[in-house]
């Protein structure tokens, strides 16, 4: 490459570059044709990155005017900081790219803004197979020695009350959640 990769926060124009990568990605992960997921949910996705309130932010690696590279990443409150965390949730540079430095740019970026945003920890996960992530992982940051649990839930319906608040109401607890303005 005789041109650098360069790293911006992404813009509303990148959407079509941003969905190749972002199906690519997908796809990566095994969620592709009948398994893909819903194009709605890309949409929405999309959209909050430009949300004033939405804590979901995306940076992109650029070739010339080529998107080279993605990395979506969330701040959330912790129990234990009075500070955000920074979530980094996806990471993605294209295949022509790869083994160039876009994404070790990427998270560099990532550290730079999540810093300036009074974040004292970025944190990821990566399974245990994808050794190419790993091999820059083992460069960037520490292991935290955490494994990573999941179940998978049956959503409930969400009551809408009028405003961009949703409540759910299960046995004796009912829980808010503010979501994004309409998009
Ligand atoms: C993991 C991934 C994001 C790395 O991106 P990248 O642009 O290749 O990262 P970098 O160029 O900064 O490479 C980092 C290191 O890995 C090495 N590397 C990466 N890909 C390589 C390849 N195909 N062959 C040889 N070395 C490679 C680089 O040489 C570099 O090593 P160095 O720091 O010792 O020089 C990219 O491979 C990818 O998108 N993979 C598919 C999706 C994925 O696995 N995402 C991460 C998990 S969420």
């Amino acid at each position: 490459m005789n041109q650098p990769v360069s790293i911006r926060r992404i813009q509303r124009a990148d959407f079509s570059q941003w969905k190749m990568l972002w199906d690519g990605y997908n796809a990566f992960y095994g969620r592709s044709g009948p398994t893909a997921s819903p194009d709605d949910i890309s949409n929405v996705t999309f959209a909050r990155f430009f949300g004033t309130y939405e804590p979901v932010y995306a940076l992109v690696a650029t070739h010339g005017e080529q998107l080279v590279g993605v990395a979506h990443f969330l701040l959330h409150r912790s129990t234990i900081d009075l500070n955000p965390v920074c979530y980094l949730q996806d990471l993605s540079t294209a295949e022509q790219v790869r083994g160039c430095g876009a994404g070790r740019a990427l998270i560099d970026e990532i550290y730079r803004a999540a810093k300036k945003c009074g974040c004292t920890k970025v944190y990821w996960q990566i399974h245990e197979t994808n050794l190419t992530a790993i091999h820059l992982y083992d460069w960037v940051a520490q292991k935290s020695g955490f494994i990573v649990y999941r179940q998978p839930l049956l959503t409930e319906a969400w009551e809408r009350n009028g405003s961009n608040i949703h409540s759910l109401r299960t046995g004796d607890s009912e829980f808010h959640w503010l979501s994004s303005s309409e998009t």
